[in-house]
């Protein structure tokens, strides 16, 4: 795809419905000359609207009016780029938990979790956190978690952790204010909600840090799990990150997170997880699945803001 079809594309797809700044912006782009031919100039994988624009509010330009976007990005280029190139999409989306959190409670407890590609590792915390799905409150803390519900008894309470792990490729540390501005400004212009919950998990994480490593998730993962305590139940789960892995290296995970002592829990898209056979998912916007063990159990959009629950 050109660079000014993904953009086009970005508008249409992505941002419609979810950002109105970045459905005009990302079409403003398309059409933009000179822009798409500074964009051209990157690597591949550094060409992303959402990467761009995030950096873009990373470093304090205008992304509401594309007139001034165009201006600022061209006289900013060498910042833009310098930033495109050392920072990545790795938006830590604790709303995710809401959807994790009924598959953790039902697992003999206490819980060692272990999470590949946990960003900052906001995801690790669901016991800290509270949860409203519909008219019933789950925990006592902050954030809360708000989550529409379909054929699920929302858990009675929260899960017992005692260890808490991350791995990813890029760590984010949020008592780093730089990598905390990058989190924020990786949250959509219009999601306000989103950014004060990431704030509120962020200061959770940020009291009582998890332990974060650097490495693969293929990789690096056998010798992570060999730290957990024993005595604890084993959970190794992953939220939105088998995208961004290349199929033989997910299969290569899949095999291998099935040969550990534990648990599996991911929520990943129906089509990166391999599944087929599912329920149709509740209405036309993007849905992903909650497995456990490989096994199907709801559908749940991507900021974890609703779960239809079917296994
Ligand atoms: C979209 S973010 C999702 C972060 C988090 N799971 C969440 O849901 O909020 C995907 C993360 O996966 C990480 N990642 C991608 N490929 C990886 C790999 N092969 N091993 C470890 N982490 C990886 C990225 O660095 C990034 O932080």
């Amino acid at each position: 795809m050109t660079v000014a079809g993904m953009y086009a594309d970005f508008a249409v797809r992505e941002a419609r419905d979810a950002s109105a700044t970045y459905e005009r912006l990302s079409g403003a782009v398309a059409r933009d000359g000179a822009l798409l031919a500074r964009i051209d100039t990157l690597p591949p994988a550094k060409r992303q609207p959402n990467l761009l624009f995030s950096v873009v509010r990373y470093l304090g330009g205008p992304v509401g009016d594309p007139a001034a976007f165009h201006e600022w990005v061209l006289a900013n280029w060498a910042a833009v780029e310098a930033a495109v190139l050392t920072r990545a999409t790795q938006t830590n989306e604790v709303g995710r938990c809401a959807a994790l959190l009924p598959v953790l409670a039902g697992l003999p407890q206490p819980l060692a979790l272990l999470e590949v590609g946990t960003s900052a590792g906001l995801c690790l915390y669901p016991d800290r956190y509270a949860y409203r799905y519909g008219d019933r409150l789950v925990g006592s803390g902050e954030p809360v978690l708000k989550c529409a519900a379909t054929g699920l008894e929302p858990p009675a309470g929260l899960p017992e952790v005692v260890w808490r792990a991350g791995l990813d490729l890029n760590p984010l540390d949020v008592t780093d204010p730089a990598d905390l501005a990058w989190l924020e400004a990786l949250t959509w212009p219009e999601h306000e909600h989103r950014r004060a919950r990431l704030r509120a998990a962020a200061a959770v994480a940020a009291a009582d840090p998890p332990l974060l490593v650097r490495g693969d998730l293929v990789d690096d993962l056998p010798a992570l799990a060999a730290r957990a305590p024993a005595g604890a139940t084993l959970v190794v789960f992953h939220t939105s990150v088998l995208f961004y892995v290349p199929p033989p290296r997910r299969a290569a995970f899949t095999d291998l997170v099935r040969d550990l002592p534990g648990h599996w829990v991911a929520v990943e898209s129906a089509d990166v997880l391999g599944l087929g056979g599912l329920p149709d998912p509740p209405g036309d916007t993007l849905h992903n699945v909650v497995a456990l063990d490989g096994r199907p159990l709801a559908w749940t959009r991507p900021h974890g803001q609703a779960i239809s629950w079917f296994g």
